[in-house]
């Protein structure tokens, strides 16, 4: 199967802050799957996933990307801090589902029209990875990042677009949930900052950890 199956709903979504939108569930387990599946493929190459290295230590998130590669703090077509590769495309069935994401989190038919996420930074957690708060801010668009989640659940500490601190908001992501962060939060900072271990749903394709995919517009061109 080539296709993601399509089959989305998820329950009410919630607005944790102005232009940020979370559907809990609107990911169904067999489109979870699926995705897990092709985290796989993606996993092993031609870039393999590894840990970024942020002022020479190694993330505890190991990261692998579609379309444009991200190292700190820039995107790339090749992966020069990894194995010089180029990375894979960025498939078609992840631009509709960035566009269906957007329709879900109440954004007009000219938003979604224009949404052509171009790069997907796909994390994967063990138990004990975190990631600290920071902004997404290397792109040069400010369209919205879709981001999606699948295993264990985690805690989100969604923050303000002025520092590291408070005010914040600890929400829990949860296998299948889809938070949107763009407008006035688009540049808010944000983090994970536990895994619940041994939370992900049964049937979800992935037995321990988490995954989660940014989708994202670079506004970059060759
Ligand atoms: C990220 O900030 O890029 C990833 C956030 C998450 O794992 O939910
Ligand atoms: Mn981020």
């Amino acid at each position: 199967m080539t296709e993601l199956p399509l089959d989305l709903d998820g329950g009410p979504a919630s607005e944790p802050g102005p232009g940020a939108a979370l559907v809990p569930g609107w990911l169904g387990l067999e489109q979870q799957a699926w995705i897990v599946g092709q985290f796989r493929n993606w996993a092993a190459g031609p870039v393999p996933i590894r840990a970024a290295k942020v002022r020479g230590h190694e993330m505890s998130v190991r990261t692998v990307c579609l379309g444009w590669h991200w190292q700190p703090y820039k995107y790339t077509r090749a992966a020069t801090d990894v194995n010089g590769a180029r990375v894979l495309p960025f498939p078609e069935w992840l631009v509709r589902l960035g566009r269906r994401a957007l329709q879900a989190t109440g954004h007009t038919d000219a938003e979604v029209q224009a949404y052509t996420p171009d790069t997907a930074l796909v994390n994967y957690y063990d138990d004990a990875a975190r990631m600290g708060m920071h902004q997404d801010k290397d792109e040069r668009s400010l369209a919205p990042v879709v981001s999606l989640s699948i295993g264990d659940t985690s805690t989100f500490r969604f923050g303000n677009t002025e520092n590291r601190g408070k005010p914040y908001t600890d929400l829990l992501l949860r296998s299948g949930d889809l938070f949107v962060f763009g407008g006035a939060s688009r540049l808010a900072y944000h983090g994970i900052t536990r895994i619940h271990p041994h939370t992900a749903p049964e049937g979800c394709g992935l037995a321990t950890g988490r995954i989660n995919l940014t989708l994202r517009m670079t506004g970059l061109t060759d």
